[in-house]
């Protein structure tokens, strides 16, 4: 039998209305932002496809279906062609559209001059050519079907300089102009594309970074939240719904832009 939670929960599901039975792919929701946007999605009424290279995207998956949402996870390594190309047919054919697409995954080369070709080949591979090939798979989709919304990941990173992140930046800088030019090239299809650039956002991205760097999260945060002029690192809910906005009707007149997210770090 029901619990009494478990139908108030499903109830505030489906009351969820900005995405109501919008079919929606995240790639990289495993966790992190795509988790956080990919659960916010599902609670707006979207059927949610979660693509990622790890398995535990399935769990993500079976978390939002037990609390009464739709999603399906598809393991996909975006870099691919073949694995992209495929898991765009098989959703087709399954939800029969996409409305929306999330280009959310990403990989963090953080380095320096010395990065080796083949981070740089991991980076372009992941941030940059994934991206295009998600998009140009999943627009393939929604040009038949009337249009579609796709968001594109950028990151304060595509603006400003950090030591160690020349191969990051570079990505996350090249999404920006991405997303202009994808806007440009989808218009006439009645697709929007838009970017959401974040601030530091507390994920598993940033534990990795600080195993890597050797240092404490209080030394961590005392560094870098004064960086963000409300003082404070972000949560991944902060930029979920940011995301949210951009790929929803409310959304309706912006394309080719790129929304802060990031606490006001860029403003100084
Ligand atoms: N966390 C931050 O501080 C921050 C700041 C600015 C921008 N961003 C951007 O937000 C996005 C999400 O960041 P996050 O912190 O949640 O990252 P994360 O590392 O926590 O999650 C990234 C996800 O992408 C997946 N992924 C990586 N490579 C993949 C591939 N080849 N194919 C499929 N999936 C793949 C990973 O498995 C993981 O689930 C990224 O685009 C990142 O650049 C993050």
């Amino acid at each position: 039998m029901e619990s009494v939670l478990f139908r108030l929960l499903k109830e505030v599901y489906i009351m969820g209305i900005r995405l109501k039975n919008k079919v929606a792919v995240i790639t990289g929701a495993a966790e992190g932002i795509g988790k956080a946007t990919a659960t916010l999605f599902a609670e707006e009424g979207a059927k949610v496809i979660i693509l990622d290279k790890q398995m535990l995207g399935s769990n993500v998956a079976d978390e939002i279906v037990d609390l009464g949402g739709t999603a399906t996870f598809i393991k996909t390594d975006i870099s691919q062609e073949e694995e992209v190309k495929q898991a765009m047919t098989n959703i087709e054919r399954e939800y029969g559209r996409i409305d929306i697409l999330v280009n959310n995954a990403a990989v963090f080369v953080l380095k320096g001059l010395d990065a080796t070709v083949e981070e740089w080949h991991q980076s372009l591979n992941v941030n940059i050519i994934g991206t295009s090939l998600c998009t140009r798979y999943a627009s393939e989709v929604m040009k038949k079907h009337g249009g579609g919304s796709i968001v594109n990941l950028g990151s304060i990173s595509s603006f400003i300089a950090q030591p160690e992140f020349l191969p990051y930046s570079t990505t996350k800088a090249a999404i920006v102009n991405m997303t202009r030019c994808m806007a440009l090239e989808l218009a006439p299809y009645g697709i929007r594309v838009n970017c959401v650039c974040p601030g530091t956002i507390r994920t598993q991205a940033i534990d990795r970074h600080l195993a890597n760097i050797g240092i404490t999260e209080e030394q961590f945060l005392a560094q870098e939240a004064p960086l963000h002029i409300l003082n404070r690192i972000g949560k991944p809910q902060e930029v979920a719904f940011a995301i949210l906005f951009l790929a929803s009707e409310e959304a309706s007149f912006i394309t080719a832009t790129s929304l802060m997210v990031d606490g006001g770090y860029i403003a100084r």
